[in-house]
C-alpha cells in the first residue's frame, strides 16, 4: 500500500515546514489540509455567507471548486480556478476558519478531497492537519502529533509575521487568536483536535526545524 504519513497538531507545532521538507527529502506528495479550511473561509467571506450561521455554511460549503497541487516542492491552491495561497494566510480568514471548520458537512466535503488526493499520490503522501491521524487516514503507515509549548509556538508565529512585515498591533492580536482558535479546534464536537492513540508525540519546543525533520524522516523510514 502506498505510505501515508499523518502529521497533526496545533498552531505553529510546525506541521507544514516539518511535512513539506519531509515530503521533498523521501520523495512523496504533500497535502495542507488547513489551507483547504482556509479556502473554504475565504470563498464563504467572499460570497458574503455568515460564517457564524451553521446552516448558511453547510448550504454553501457544496459550491466551490477547491484543488490542491501536492507538489512539495510549490504546494498549491485554488478557489475556482483562483489562486487563493497569499490572501488565505490574511488575519480575516485567520479569525474565521475554526468556525467554517466546525461545521459538519464542510469537514464531509474537505475529507472526501483530501482521500482523493492520498490515492492519485504516486508514491504516497505527507498530510498534514487537526484529523489526519484520527479521522481522514485512520490507517495511516505513521501518525505523528507534533506539539510544542504555547510560548514557543506564539512566538515562531510572530517571528514569522515580523518577517513578512506585518505590523506590531496584527502580531499581538494574531497571537491572541492563535490561543482561541487552538481551545476551539480542540473543543469542537466533530473531528476535533486530539492525539491519536497510535500517534507517536513529539514535542518541538526545544528542537530545531532539522531535529524534527530528522526524527520524522527517520520513523517513516524504520
Ligand atoms: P504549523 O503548520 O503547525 O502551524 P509551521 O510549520 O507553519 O507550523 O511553523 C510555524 C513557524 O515556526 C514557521 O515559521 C517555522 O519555520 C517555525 N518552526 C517550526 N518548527 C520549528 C522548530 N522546531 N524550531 C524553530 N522554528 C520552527
Ligand atoms: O497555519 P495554522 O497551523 O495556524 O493553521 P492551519 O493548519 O492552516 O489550519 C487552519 C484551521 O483549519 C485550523 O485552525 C482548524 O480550524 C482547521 N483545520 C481543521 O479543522 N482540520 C484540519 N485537518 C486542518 C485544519
Amino acid at each position: 500500500a502506498p505510505v501515508v504519513v499523518a502529521i497533526d497538531g496545533p498552531s505553529g507545532s510546525g506541521k507544514s515546514t516539518v511535512s513539506r521538507a519531509v515530503a521533498a527529502r523521501l520523495g512523496l506528495s504533500f497535502l495542507d489540509t488547513g489551507a483547504m479550511y482556509r479556502a473554504m473561509t475565504w470563498w464563504m467571506l467572499a460570497n458574503e455567507v455568515d460564517v457564524d450561521d451553521a446552516e448558511a455554511v453547510a448550504v454553501a460549503c457544496a459550491k466551490p471548486v477547491i484543488v490542491s497541487g501536492t507538489d512539495a516542492a510549490g504546494p498549491t491552491i485554488t478557489v475556482d480556478g483562483q489562486d487563493v495561497s497569499g490572501p488565505i494566510r490574511g488575519p480575516e480568514v485567520t479569525a474565521q476558519v475554526s468556525a467554517v471548520a466546525a461545521v459538519p458537512q464542510v469537514r464531509a466535503r474537505l475529507v472526501e478531497l483530501q482521500q482523493r488526493c492520498a490515492r492519485v499520490a504516486e508514491r504516497g503522501i505527507v498530510a498534514e492537519g487537526r484529523d489526519m491521524g484520527s479521522v481522514v487516514f485512520p490507517d495511516a503507515t505513521v501518525k505523528i502529533f507534533l506539539t510544542a509549548s504555547e510560548a514557543a509556538r506564539a512566538g515562531r508565529r510572530a517571528a514569522e509575521l515580523r518577517a513578512k512585515g506585518v505590523d506590531e498591533a496584527t502580531i499581538t492580536a494574531m497571537a491572541a487568536d492563535l490561543a482561541r482558535r487552538d481551545a476551539a479546534d480542540s473543543s469542537r464536537e466533530t473531528a476535533p483536535l486530539a492525539q491519536a492513540a497510535d500517534a507517536v508525540r513529539v514535542d518541538t519546543s526545544e528542537l530545531t526545524l532539522d531535529q524534527v525533520i530528522a526524527t520524522i524522516a527517520a520513523l517513516v523510514e524504520e
